[in-house]
């Protein structure tokens, strides 16, 4: 572990100003007009330690080197950035893609000034459980490419529209088969079969569902709220997933105050998630804890509610990470730059607060440190804006600015 938290992973000997190349498989991302590191040394500025003309080179996936353009090394390949800016691959730490059925009529009456109350989940777990693994598989895989093409290169994927044991064990199987950031969520709602024995729901889903989903997941979390589950109720679930090794999300203070964001912070959460009605106690509780405030503007854009106050948690001193929230009901996008407009224009974030909430802040959400910051050893996970700074993720918002997107080192399509 190093001073500033992160644990590095170790850089290849020799002169890291100078690395030796190898004779294979090196890749140069060369004339780099700003770079993003999220990283803090020499000639690195600001928060984003931001890199002029610089020159980044990737092997075995990695990124091997970073230095000035005029002392890059020669590589197998390279890819002239033009000036542009890179930026570390974008960290959604908070989706929910493995659904079906279609909610748009329910966008619209909320758009005509219909309340948005969660009561919709109902009607994607119904056709959820009816759409066959292939049809499920589809949506997963299209949304995570149509995220990818944004930037997002890490992801994370929450069941939920299952709530059998057998659903929800599928949900997971088929989000395992594109990331490795996975979520159990049984405890999204209450199934309308259970609706007037929640406490033998609650018992199904710490037993067989838990059993059933654990070999999937790396994440459990609990919609704790108002008309899904209690503090009682999720701190039952939320402690049996992390008796078989599960790490803990919440989701908590969506629909108004109450004891989630607490909750989560006691059960030592990696991450509260939503976060739009908070007291000064829960702000007290988050800036005095390890736990990442997950803030979901798209839920609040889609729902028309008020957004999350981010320069009162930003302030406190509190972690503040971005997500997409992306499912059919409340937040139907897989854009982090939507994401990051959104919070700079209606959260009074900066972009440059934006800019590391979605990519170093969703990894600390996902207590992931070879994603999310640029600097040998992390993984060559990156993207080239059609743009000179990070600030157009902003000040160009709905533009699709992402010129070429490597994950792993690997380029992607060109969008
Ligand atoms: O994070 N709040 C709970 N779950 C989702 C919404 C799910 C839905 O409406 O289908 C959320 O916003
Ligand atoms: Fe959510």
């Amino acid at each position: 572990m190093t001073s500033d938290g992160w644990r590095h992973q170790p850089v290849r000997a020799g002169d890291p100003a100078r690395p030796a190349v190898r004779s294979t498989g090196s890749l140069l991302v060369d004339n780099i007009g700003e770079l993003v590191t999220n990283s803090a040394g020499e000639g690195a500025g600001g928060p984003l330690g931001l890199r002029r003309d610089a020159a980044l080179l990737v092997e075995d996936g990695l990124v091997a080197w970073i230095g000035p353009a005029r002392d890059a090394p020669a590589a197998d390949r390279r890819i002239d950035a033009e000036g542009a800016a890179v930026l570390p691959g974008f960290v959604d730490s908070h989706a929910h893609l493995v659904f079906a059925g279609d909610r748009a009529a329910e966008f619209a009456a909320r758009m005509a000034g219909q309340p948005y109350t969660g009561g919709g989940i109902r009607t994607t777990v119904g056709a959820t459980r009816a759409a066959s693994d292939d049809e499920l598989r589809g949506t997963v895989r299209r949304l995570r490419a149509e995220a990818m093409r944004q930037g997002t290169t890490t992801i994370e994927i929450k069941s939920g529209y299952g709530l059998t044991v057998a659903d929800e064990a599928r949900s997971l199987r088929i989000a395992a088969e594109v990331t490795e950031e996975t979520t159990f969520l049984g405890a999204h709602v209450v199934p309308a079969e259970y609706a007037d024995r929640p406490d033998d729901y609650v018992g199904m889903v710490c037993g067989p569902m838990l059993a059933a989903a654990a070999p999937y997941a790396r994440w459990i979390d609990v919609f704790c709220e108002r008309g899904a589950f209690d503090v009682d109720h999720a701190r039952a679930i939320l402690a049996c997933g992390q008796a078989v090794g599960l790490g803990v999300r919440v989701h908590a203070n969506q629909l108004g105050p109450g004891p989630g964001v607490r909750l989560g912070v006691e059960l030592g959460a990696a991450s509260v998630d939503h976060c739009t009605h908070l007291t000064d106690a829960d702000i007290d509780a988050l800036a005095g804890s390890p736990t990442v405030a997950t803030l979901l503007p798209g839920a609040e854009f889609s729902t028309r509610s008020p957004y999350p106050d981010a320069r009162r948690l930003l302030d406190a001193g509190v972690t503040v990470a971005l997500a997409t929230d992306c499912n059919p009901g409340s937040s139907y996008t897989s854009s982090m730059p939507f994401c990051i407009a959104l919070a700079v224009r209606e959260m009074r974030m900066t972009p440059a607060e934006a800019v590391w909430a979605a990519t170093a802040g969703g990894a600390m959400a996902l207590r992931r440190d070879d994603v999310g910051r640029l600097r040998p050893g992390a993984r060559a996970d990156l993207m080239i804006l059609d743009a000179p700074s990070h600030l157009h993720l902003a000040y160009r918002p709905g533009v699709p600015l992402t010129r070429q997107v490597l994950h792993n080192g690997v380029p992607q399509c060109r969008p």
